[in-house]
């Protein structure tokens, strides 16, 4: 990793740390609606657990466990994980939800095709530079068992935020002190490379609103 960008991506640790401590469970407790619309293709796929990366406080996590999954859930931030594990007693799924405290630019620390599910809301398009996106997916497309789904979320070229704040380079800019790398459609297609790409839904979220596409792309059962 260049100097530069292990600055950033340090710097953005901090900053996640400590927007979760300053307010704890930020996201809610309802989930958000592309982990509802995930539930539904999972289940459709016969898959049983769920990796989620990027859990943050696990507003999607516990959804998951609700919905009968067994979920693992990871994040490099410990506060957002301890919030997560926290709610997790609170309703009782305890035995149903694991943590790890991961940074997604290393590999993926599980055995290769033990996973029936990915899903990672808004994780792929933060302080990510294209060449650690593709080590990403290359690492979930190891994990998932032949057959296996990722549905995922990314900020594309169409927010109102691209291009504005501080520019990083490659896509990438700050701004309020959280860098988002925007996604140009075609960096959606290069990651469906040896994927079937069933969908690239657009939608909003919030009140900027944020402009996002809902990818679900499946790998290959052969
Ligand atoms: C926009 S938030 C979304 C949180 C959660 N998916 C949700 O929608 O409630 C992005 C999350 O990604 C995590 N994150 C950012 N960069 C990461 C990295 N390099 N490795 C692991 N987690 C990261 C942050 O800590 C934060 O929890």
């Amino acid at each position: 990793m260049m100097e530069e960008e292990q600055d950033l991506a340090e710097g953005q640790r901090r900053h996640w740390q400590d927007t979760y401590a300053a307010h704890p469970g930020m996201y809610g407790g309802q989930p958000s609606a592309p982990a509802v619309h995930a539930a539904s293709v999972f289940r459709a796929a016969g898959a049983q657990n769920v990796l989620e990366l990027g859990a943050g406080h696990g507003r999607d996590a516990l959804y998951f466990v609700r919905e009968g999954f067994t979920v693992r859930a990871t994040d490099f931030s410990a506060t957002g994980l301890q919030q997560l594990r926290d709610a997790a007693r609170a309703q009782q799924v305890a035995e149903r939800i694991t943590t790890a405290e991961h940074d997604v630019r290393d590999p993926l620390p599980l055995p290769d095709a033990s996973v029936d599910a990915v899903f990672a809301h808004m994780l792929l398009c933060m302080a990510l530079s294209t060449k650690e996106i593709h080590a990403l997916v290359d690492e979930i497309r190891r994990v998932l068992r032949p057959g296996g789904v990722f549905v995922y979320t990314v900020r594309h070229t169409g927010d109102a935020h691209y291009s504005a704040g501080i520019a990083h380079g490659d896509d990438i800019y700050e701004h309020g002190g959280f860098a988002v790398h925007f996604f140009p459609r075609e960096l959606v297609d290069a990651l469906a490379h040896g994927w079937t790409l069933d969908e690239v839904h657009s939608f909003e979220e919030g009140d900027l609103p944020r402009r996002l596409w809902r990818v679900t792309q499946t790998l290959p059962r052969t």
